[in-house]
């Protein structure tokens, strides 16, 4: 070879090589809700900022609305590496073998954000992070949506108004057996086939929190909602844990600050962003919202509250009681 071929083969991999040094890391976020929910606006922050604060070392994709991937294809895409970051609801962990936070889904259990993150931001909920690192999962940190209401083309006042009804719900054991404690018959889909189920009449009704509901457009489809508050939804922000562990250690160490900073924003967001949507499907005046009575109330209470104790088995007790002793809650009062 010629010195001239040489030199110029030599620059030319030098290039190569400067390029694929500046490759940036390529981080895929899916998720399934709309980008205007909380969910949707955290995960848009925290790309802000780990792109701001690794000076575009790291690109993060983010994928709204199943765009990507279903409530159960994106769990295990997320175990192949096909995705790197989800935040699915903590409803959906059972089929990847961690039923243990299906304990959020326990019928008015939480009575406000802040008790929720007694436990969401303290030990108890990084202890619950933790059971997912056998799986190959990296918990990072617990976001908010809010509190649900249920919804149908008839109105729910009182447990009885469920006999019979197919309910849409998530993959939990606890929300099946919630809807059967109110008579209805629960059927579990993915997320974004909820909206033409029930317009279809696939299902009758559903529950979530106002802010999914109007984001997919249930509202038009639904004719009542409840706002009875009988249960909490939110999310697990997870990594494939292998990919987390793998990355250069001054990225992860930014990328864990970056989503310190967007848990704090996606949770300070998660009321305002439900009261606006509520406030949304109240104008647009095709969903009547219901109001329980306080006797209303304490019925659906007393109608639920065995599916506690019906699912210490499942859950785990000693998961349960710690998070009674957390927030002060004594199912015997409800
Ligand atoms: C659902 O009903 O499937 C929702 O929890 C979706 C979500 O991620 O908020």
């Amino acid at each position: 070879m010629k010195m001239s071929n040489l030199l110029i083969g030599l620059v030319a991999a030098g290039f190569a090589m400067t390029a694929a040094a500046q490759q940036p890391i390529v981080i895929k976020f899916s998720h399934v809700v709309a980008a205007n929910t909380p969910k949707g606006k955290g995960s848009e922050y925290f790309k802000k900022l780990a792109e701001e604060r690794t000076k575009g070392r790291v690109k993060v994709e983010v994928y709204p609305n199943s765009q990507l991937y279903k409530d159960k294809e994106e769990m295990e895409a997320l175990q192949l590496g096909a995705v790197h970051l989800l935040a699915p609801s903590l409803a959906k962990f059972g089929p990847l073998g961690v039923p243990q936070f299906e304990v959020f889904d326990l019928p008015y259990m939480f009575d406000s954000y802040a008790e929720l993150h007694k436990v969401t931001q303290g030990p108890i909920g990084a202890q619950l992070l933790a059971r997912l690192e056998p799986k190959g999962v990296k918990g990072l940190a617990f976001w908010d949506n809010g509190f649900k209401i249920m919804s149908a083309n008839k109105p729910l006042r009182k447990p009885d108004d469920f006999k019979g009804l197919k309910m849409r719900i998530q993959s939990s054991k606890v929300l099946d057996a919630q809807m059967r404690a109110m008579g209805a018959n629960p059927q579990v889909m993915a997320f974004s086939e909820v909206y033409h189920a029930l317009q279809t009449g696939v299902v009758d009704g559903t529950e979530n929190p106002p802010s999914n509901l109007y984001t997919q457009k249930m509202h038009e489809v639904q004719k009542y909602a409840t706002l009875s508050d009988h249960g909490y939804l939110g999310y697990a922000v997870i990594t494939n844990k292998k990919f987390w562990d793998g990355l250069p250690v001054d990225i992860r160490t930014t990328l864990e600050g970056a989503m310190r900073d967007a848990t704090k924003y996606a949770n300070d967001i998660a009321r305002a962003e439900n009261e606006n949507a509520l406030a949304e499907v109240r104008k647009s005046g095709k969903t009547e919202i219901i109001v329980l009575t306080p006797q209303e109330k304490a019925a659906w209470k007393k109608a639920l509250v065995r599916v506690h104790r019906d699912h210490e088995g499942r859950i785990g007790r000693d998961v349960i009681q710690s998070i009674y002793k957390e927030i002060g809650f004594d199912p015997a009062k409800l």
